[in-house]
């Protein structure tokens, strides 16, 4: 079995893994790579190898495997997942992995998504959600310890690495307050460096398909609709924008809907960009649902939600909105739909 040889990463690199497997420098005397490297190797040597024990179903890559053992590992030691069955999808930002769950968990299947090394990470305009947004560490909780603040403000390594890790932290914070509210999102089980084990909406065939992935008969959209923006207003309710909901980003199953992924939420009281961006969901959702013959006027949803919980509508709003009632917005976006 395909596992990462220790003692061929340097330092930095040693320092940078166990920062996404929630390993922090606290935990040693001092932050500097050079410093923590020679106590994380002798920390890691008295651990328990799960690599040795930890053999799964799914064939994967001989790169993939090593990066799946470590970030897997400690779910598997926790008897959080007893195997991984196959990879689900490969996304931009993480790979999704359908799981066996573990003796601890009361479920048979259960979702492990893992993000990518934040080298591949290619978040586009990522300061327009960080805006007012506070980071977390890999518990969850926000940082306020000045050395590390200093290291994210710096964009050093380390702070790269705290960055990262705040990202996924809000993924799984988020879906935690949204499950307890009762939004159609997976329930959250664990978070472990840089992987969340959730629900898994599927079942061991096939895995739910995005909304992106089918179309619906009209009768059934309008119903969808409803509970798209039914969930939208509870996440207004609970101060949550997603941040890059679409068609790409809701799951179906059995009739029900499931929003995902999550790690760009956004506050409506902070982040000053939060309109547009709140505009830009409700948008996109409704150019799928235009598609399914529904007509519904995004920018009066939008507004309409907003101003029902009290915030403020801004009126310059600088992101063009389609109106599915214009002609004019009909025809830009299908040329924009064929230009893709
Ligand atoms: N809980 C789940 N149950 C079943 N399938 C899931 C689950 N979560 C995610 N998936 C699948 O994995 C894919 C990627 O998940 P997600 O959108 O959270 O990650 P991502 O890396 O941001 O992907 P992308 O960049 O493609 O949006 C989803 O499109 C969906 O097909
Ligand atoms: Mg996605």
């Amino acid at each position: 079995m395909n596992t990462i040889d220790y003692d061929e990463l340097d330092d930095n690199e040693l320092v940078r893994l166990h920062l996404a497997k929630g390993i922090r420098p606290q935990r040693f005397s001092s932050r500097s790579p050079k410093k923590v490297a020679a106590p994380l190797r002798e920390f890691i040597n008295t651990q328990d190898d799960t690599r040795d024990t930890f053999k799964f179903t799914y064939k994967a890559a001989r790169f993939e495997e090593g990066w799946l053992l470590d970030s897997l590992g400690e779910f598997y030691e926790h008897k959080w997942i007893s195997d991984v069955l196959r990879r689900v999808k490969g996304g931009k930002e993480a790979s999704v992995y359908l799981c066996r769950a573990g003796t601890e968990v009361n479920a048979d299947l259960i979702a492990a998504k893992v993000y990518r090394p934040r080298s591949l990470r290619n978040l586009k305009n990522d300061h327009a959600y960080r805006e007012g947004r506070g980071n977390l560490d890999s518990e969850g909780k926000t940082v306020l310890d000045g050395g590390m603040q200093h290291a994210m403000a710096k964009r050093t390594e380390y702070g790269k690495g705290l960055l990262h890790q705040s990202w996924i932290a809000y993924e799984f914070t988020s879906m935690q307050s949204l499950y307890a509210a009762g939004a159609d999102v997976p329930q959250p089980y664990e978070m472990a460096g840089n992987a969340i084990l959730m629900g898994y909406i599927g079942d061991i065939d096939s895995s739910a398909p995005t909304l992106s992935e089918i179309s619906l008969e009209k009768d059934e959209a309008q119903g969808l609709f409803d509970r798209v923006l039914r969930n939208i207003d509870t996440l207004l309710a609970h101060e949550c924008i997603h941040g890059d909901l679409s068609a790409y980003n809701i799951l179906f199953w059995e009739g029900d809907i499931t929003f995902i992924d999550f790690p760009q939420v956004i506050s409506p009281k902070i982040n000053r960009n939060a309109f547009n961006i709140f505009q830009r969901d409700i948008t996109r959702v409704c150019e799928y649902f235009f598609k399914q013959g529904i007509k519904a006027n995004a920018r009066k949803i939008a507004i309409d939600l907003w101003t029902a919980h009290g915030y403020r509508a801004n009126p310059e709003v600088d992101i063009r909105l389609l109106d599915a009632d214009d002609p004019k917005d009909r025809a830009l976006w299908q040329k924009q739909k064929s230009g893709h």
